[in-house]
């Protein structure tokens, strides 16, 4: 099965983001074959307006099923309204969905008004029931923040917090193969509670490390993106992927 992960568009409206995100669905829309299932995990919009959504829906135009979960930029309302064409709401958007054989938790852990991130008590029952129903299939956690310091403090200071709860539920659930995150624009590979964490570059820039000699945002990186690769014995071997011009 192959999995691609993108994170981080911040569609703005802008040039800039928009050739950036037609550069990784061209990468996408011309492999062979095609991925199984695509994951946005989170910061679609830049403001969480609605006309970003409508665009990102334009521009994310694949033949496989595009699963998204909200960020920091996100807004829960226009969210809901354009991609998922329900009324909007600003209760956590919370999605599973069962593609080739496997379970994808799109848990929302943002905070409305906030940049950091959490998954709420009503987001962990969700996913804990989710993760139950399912507990014969290979199973994915898939959310914004981080939920462990990866040693970039522009991330680290906005990640995940309070994760006690989740750690506890993985634990519980050994169908979970991985935990897919975005948000801190790097690609990057740790473990949470004893899985695999797997944080996928932002297509729209990278956070560069303290030790690196770069500003904190690096703009001229070219957009880069992950693909998860899944075998018959559930191992998961994941490629980071740099898109050239
Ligand atoms: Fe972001
Ligand atoms: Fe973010």
């Amino acid at each position: 099965m192959i999995i691609a992960q993108l994170s981080d568009l911040h569609v703005d409206g802008g040039e800039r983001s928009r050739r950036r995100v037609e550069r990784v669905v061209r990468e996408l829309a011309g492999l062979r074959p095609a991925p199984d299932v695509v994951l946005v995990t989170g910061d679609i919009a830049d403001h969480g307006a609605e006309a970003e959504y409508e665009l990102a829906r334009e521009l994310v135009d694949l033949p496989a099923p595009v699963l998204y979960c909200p960020g920091n930029h996100d807004g829960r309302a226009a969210y809901r309204k354009v991609l998922l064409g329900e009324p909007a709401s600003d209760a956590p958007v919370n999605r599973a969905h069962r593609v080739g054989g496997a379970l994808f938790a799109m848990c929302d852990s943002s905070i409305p008004g906030q940049h950091d991130g959490l998954l709420e008590a009503s987001t962990l029952g969700w996913l804990d029931a989710e993760l139950t129903a399912a507990a014969d299939l290979p199973a994915f956690v898939c959310f914004h923040h981080p939920p462990v310091v990866l040693g970039s403090p522009f991330a680290d200071q906005s990640r995940q917090f309070a994760t006690d709860r989740l750690a506890s539920l993985v634990a519980a659930h050994p169908n979970v193969v991985a935990l897919l995150c975005g948000h801190a624009h790097t690609p990057a590979a740790t473990t949470f509670a004893g899985r695999p964490l797997l944080v996928a570059p932002g297509v729209v820039s990278t956070f560069r490390l303290p030790f690196e000699p770069a500003d904190t945002i690096d703009q001229d990186l070219p957009p880069m993106l992950a693909y998860h690769l899944l075998d018959n014995q559930r191992r998961l071997t994941t490629h980071y992927r740099v898109v050239s011009a």
